[in-house]
């Protein structure tokens, strides 16, 4: 049994423009393909695209792929990071499917008219709270694990606001611990933002241990 390892790229803020800056030297057709398709929403009401993580994100994630050639990638919380899937996807000398869940009605209709689900691998699924503390729930897309036992690159960006009879905490997604523990294996993984599901990782695989 070897140590259970963070293989995920913790962005730290400070590195933001460092990060933008390498992106656009690194992936200049990456970085040209997401600004042109992220400026074709600046001007719309602003509900439908703060979405857009930040270009050190996509960085990292594109290195992480570019990397470790994944197979499947399973999203959850899709959107612009769905399209750089794709694109990426389509320049890879190998097959990559890409997953994304989607939990809102809302969110799924607006994200397919904002061509962000340009394959229709986007999927609606009901959000499911497993466990809650007083300030954190504990939450999964809720879809069968089995469906994807080939996945090997999780990308956590999602769910949004978790409001629950009215009560809003702040949520920890555990779709990739539960493939971890279903699979009994690693799974590399992108976590955007999202402090709290970061340090649940964090401490999940220094307390576990699995096979390497
Ligand atoms: C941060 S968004 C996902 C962003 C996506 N990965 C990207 O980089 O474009 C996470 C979830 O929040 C919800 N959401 C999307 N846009 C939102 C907005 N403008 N305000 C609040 N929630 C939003 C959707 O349910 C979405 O799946």
């Amino acid at each position: 049994m070897g140590k259970f390892q963070t293989v995920g790229e913790y962005r730290k803020d400070k590195d933001r423009d460092e990060l933008r800056l390498k992106f656009k030297l690194e992936y200049p057709e990456y970085y040209d393909f997401m600004d042109s398709f992220q400026r074709k929403y600046y001007n719309k009401d602003k509900t439908k695209f703060t979405m857009g993580a930040d270009y050190g994100f996509y960085y990292g994630l594109i290195g992480n792929i570019l990397e470790k050639r994944p197979k499947h990638i399973v999203e959850y919380g899709p959107g612009f990071t769905t399209v750089l899937l794709h694109r990426i996807a389509q320049d890879l000398d190998y097959e990559l499917k890409v997953t994304s869940y989607e939990d809102v009605p809302m969110w799924f209709d607006i994200l397919n008219e904002m061509e962000c689900n340009p394959f229709g691998t986007m999927k609606l699924v009901e959000l499911k709270v497993e466990s809650e503390t007083e300030d954190i729930y504990y939450c999964c897309y809720d879809h069968p694990i089995l469906d994807h036992k080939d996945v090997d690159f999780v990308l956590i960006d999602g769910p949004g606001d978790v409001i629950i009879n009215k009560i809003n905490k702040r949520n920890i997604n555990t779709n990739l611990h539960n493939f971890e523990v279903a699979f009994d294996r690693n799974i590399n993984h992108n976590i955007d933002g999202r402090h709290e599901t970061q340090k649940f990782y964090e401490t999940d695989y220094k307390n576990r241990t699995l096979p390497q």
